[in-house]
């Protein structure tokens, strides 16, 4: 029933929601009632995904954009106040890993982790900062990684581009906590999507065995918490950062 519903009419905008974790975070907010700005270099996938949302009534649109690419992300913003006159929540999930030991690792590979996983979320946060703090109120989500807190033999610059979101969600959170704008990070441990589909039969069974819950988590894991911390339910919490991980770094 609409009337139920923890989200109705919100405008939300996903990054990185053509697949794995972001899909499934557009889709749970659409399911509780929100319009859905879908955000991807692949079009084909956001499409697909703007499809599912529409299928549960709800609006969605498309945006092939590279979150790194701040011109783009203003555009994008722009376009969506056009349409929606209103940004309630923005969940900053794209993300991409560029693995090797720092002796092999490229200057390429360390700069483009940090600006598709760092700086998207500096372009992002800044363009919906000011609608946000018209409205008096928002929601944040910087989607993180257990990485980001305890380092990874081969990710320094995976583990530093999370470690960054996660200060700059800390710092974010002090400087719109006047204007009623919650800001936290996720940090989720190793969830079944393409991203960790990569990795070998030795490295998953190397990290199931540090997970306390014994099992992978999946996609609707990171979703669930995320819909929490948009709803009411969790206005009285900001800069905090919620590990999803099934007890692996405690
Ligand atoms: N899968 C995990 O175990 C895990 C664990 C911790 C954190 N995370 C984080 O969760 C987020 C989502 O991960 P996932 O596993 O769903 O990854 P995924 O690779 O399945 O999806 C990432 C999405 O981001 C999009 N993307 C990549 N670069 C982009 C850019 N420049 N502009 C716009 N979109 C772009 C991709 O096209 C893709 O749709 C990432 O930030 C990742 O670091 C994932």
């Amino acid at each position: 029933m609409v009337e139920n519903m923890l989200l109705k009419d919100k405008v939300a905008i996903v990054t990185g929601a053509a697949q794995g974790i972001g899909k499934a975070i557009a889709v749970a907010l659409a399911r509780e009632g929100a319009n859905i700005v879908i955000v991807d270099i692949n079009l084909e996938g956001a499409k697909a995904t703007a499809r599912e949302i529409e299928s549960l009534g709800r609006g969605a649109l498309v945006f092939e954009v590279d979150v790194s690419r701040a011109d783009q992300v203003n555009e994008m913003v722009k376009k969506v106040l056009d349409s929606f006159k209103r940004i309630d929540i923005l969940i900053n999930n794209a993300g991409i890993t560029r693995d090797a030991l720092i002796v092999r690792m490229d200057e390429s590979d360390w700069d483009k982790v940090m600006e598709i996983n760092l700086k998207s979320a500096f372009n992002c946060s800044k363009a919906v900062a000011r609608p946000m703090m018209k409205q008096r109120s928002g929601k944040i989500i910087n989607i993180a990684s257990v990485i980001g807190l305890v380092g990874n033999v081969g990710q320094s610059n995976y583990a530093a581009s999370k470690a960054g979101i996660i200060g700059l969600a800390k710092s974010l959170a002090k400087e719109l906590a006047p204007r009623g704008i919650n800001v936290n990070a996720i940090a989720p441990g190793f969830i079944k999507t393409e991203m960790t589909e990569r990795l070998s039969q030795e490295v998953r069974a190397e990290m199931l065995k540090r997970i306390p819950l014994a099992r992978f988590g999946d996609v609707e894991d990171v979703a669930r918490v995320v819909l929490f911390l948009v709803s009411d339910a969790a206005g009285y919490i900001t800069g905090q950062v919620l590990n999803v991980d099934g007890g692996m770094i405690m």
